[in-house]
C-alpha cells in the first residue's frame, strides 16, 4: 500500500507531502464526523479523540453540521496540514471521492467510520457495526412484539421508515429489517396501508425527526383516520422521535389508544427516557466507545505496519473495492433489558432521572 511505504520510509509522497518515518508518536489523526445534532457522533469523535490520545496521537476532531461541502473542505485540509490518516463518518458516502484521491496522492490512509464511503479505492478499512444484522434486530422485534407468529389469523398495521438516502447504511438497515418482515407483508398478515413499501418512498433525509414528523403527520392523516396503526418501522432514534411526536398529536399514548410498537437505534438519551416511558418501544445498542476502540486499533496498526484485525472480507464493497472490515454486534433494548446501559456504563442512572 502506497500509505504504508511513504509513512514508513518518509520518502516525498506523490502529491509531495513529505512524512515522518516510521513510528506514530506525535502524529496528527483527523476524525471528520458528520454532525453535532445527534449525541452519538459527538461519543463517536470524543472516544476516539481520547483513545488516540492515550496512544500519544495528537488529534484534529471535526464536525460537517450534516453539509457535504463543509465536510469536504475539512478532510481537504487535514490533507494539507498532514496528518497522518484520516477517520471519516461521511455525510454522504459517494462525495468523497475527489478528496480522497488527494488523500491517496498524499500518501494518507484512511479508515473509514460507521458508514462506508463509496465509489472510492482510496478507503483502506471500515469500521462498522453489522449493519444488515441491526436491520433484521428491529424487524424481528415487531414480529415478536405483535406476537404475528402465534395469531396468524390476525392482521396488524404497519408503516416504515428509513434512513438518509446518502447513507450506505440505510440500504442494509432496510434489507435486513425487510428480509424478517417481507414476508408476513406478502401473506397480508402485515398491512401498510399507504402503500409506501418501497426503501425509496420511505427515506428520511440526513435521518432529520422533522421530515419524519411530516412524513408520520401524513401518513396518519391519509391512512389511518378510523384504523390504529400498531407497528412503525424506524431505523433511528432521532426518526423515532419525531415519529412518536406526530403520534402523540392525534391522540396516541392516551387511555384507549396505545402507542403501536415503535422501534429505533442507537441508545440515545432521549430515546431510552422515552422507551422507559412506554412511548417508544425499542432501540438497537451499538456500543460507540467499541467502535471507536476499534477504529483506533485498525489505525494505529495501520501507522505500525501491522495488518489490522478485520472480520469480513467480503460484504463491504464500495464499488470500487470491496473494504476489509471489523464489525461489532448490535443489541436489541427494551424496557425489560434498559438497565444494561446504565450497567454498562453507557448512560448514567442520573441522566435518566
Ligand atoms: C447511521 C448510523 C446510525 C445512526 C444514523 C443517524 O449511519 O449507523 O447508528 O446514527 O446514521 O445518525
Amino acid at each position: 500500500m502506497l500509505a504504508l511505504s511513504l509513512a514508513g520510509c518518509g520518502q516525498e509522497a506523490k502529491g509531495g507531502s513529505r512524512y515522518r518515518p516510521g513510528g506514530a508518536a506525535g502524529a496528527t489523526i483527523g476524525i471528520a464526523m458528520p454532525t453535532k445534532s445527534s449525541e452519538r457522533w459527538i461519543a463517536d469523535g470524543t472516544n476516539m479523540a481520547r483513545q488516540f490520545q492515550a496512544k500519544g496521537y495528537r488529534t484534529d476532531l471535526q464536525y460537517g453540521d450534516d453539509k457535504v461541502e463543509n465536510q469536504v473542505a475539512q478532510i481537504e485540509n487535514m490533507i494539507s496540514r498532514g496528518h497522518r490518516l484520516l477517520v471519516i463518518a461521511a455525510i454522504d458516502g459517494s462525495a468523497l471521492t475527489d478528496v480522497l484521491r488527494r488523500a491517496k496522492d498524499a500518501g494518507i490512509p484512511v479508515i473509514s467510520y460507521d458508514r462506508l464511503i463509496l465509489g472510492s479505492p482510496n478507503v483502506d478499512y471500515y469500521a462498522s457495526f453489522d449493519n444488515e444484522r441491526v436491520g433484521r434486530i428491529q424487524g424481528r422485534y415487531i414480529v415478536d412484539a405483535l406476537r404475528l407468529d402465534a395469531k396468524k389469523d390476525e392482521k396488524f398495521t404497519l408503516e416504515l421508515f428509513a434512513g438518509s438516502p446518502d447513507d450506505n447504511n440505510t440500504k442494509y438497515f432496510w434489507g435486513g429489517a425487510m428480509t424478517v418482515l417481507k414476508p408476513y407483508m406478502d401473506r397480508g398478515q402485515l398491512v401498510v396501508r399507504s402503500g409506501q413499501t418501497r426503501m425509496n418512498q420511505a427515506t428520511t433525509l440526513r435521518w432529520d425527526g422533522g421530515t419524519a414528523q411530516k412524513r408520520m403527520d401524513d401518513l396518519l392523516s391519509k391512512n389511518y383516520g378510523s384504523t390504529e396503526l400498531d407497528a412503525v418501522l424506524s431505523p433511528y432514534d432521532g426518526i423515532s422521535i419525531g415519529v412518536i411526536s406526530a403520534l402523540k398529536s392525534v391522540g396516541y399514548g392516551t387511555g384507549g389508544k396505545p402507542y403501536p410498537v415503535v422501534t429505533g437505534q442507537d441508545a440515545e438519551l432521549a430515546s431510552v427516557k422515552s422507551i422507559r416511558a412506554g412511548q417508544q418501544t425499542q432501540t438497537v445498542y451499538k456500543d460507540t466507545r467499541k467502535l471507536a476502540r476499534q477504529a483506533v486499533l485498525m489505525a494505529d496498526a495501520v501507522l505500525h505496519h501491522r495488518k489490522p484485525r478485520v472480520n469480513d472480507t467480503k460484504t463491504y464493497d464500495n464499488g470500487a473495492r470491496v473494504v476489509p472490515a471489523f464489525l461489532l454486534d448490535p443489541v436489541s433494548i427494551d424496557r425489560k433489558n434498559l438497565h444494561r446501559l446504565v450497567d454498562e456504563g453507557y448512560i448514567k442512572a442520573e441522566d435518566l432521572r
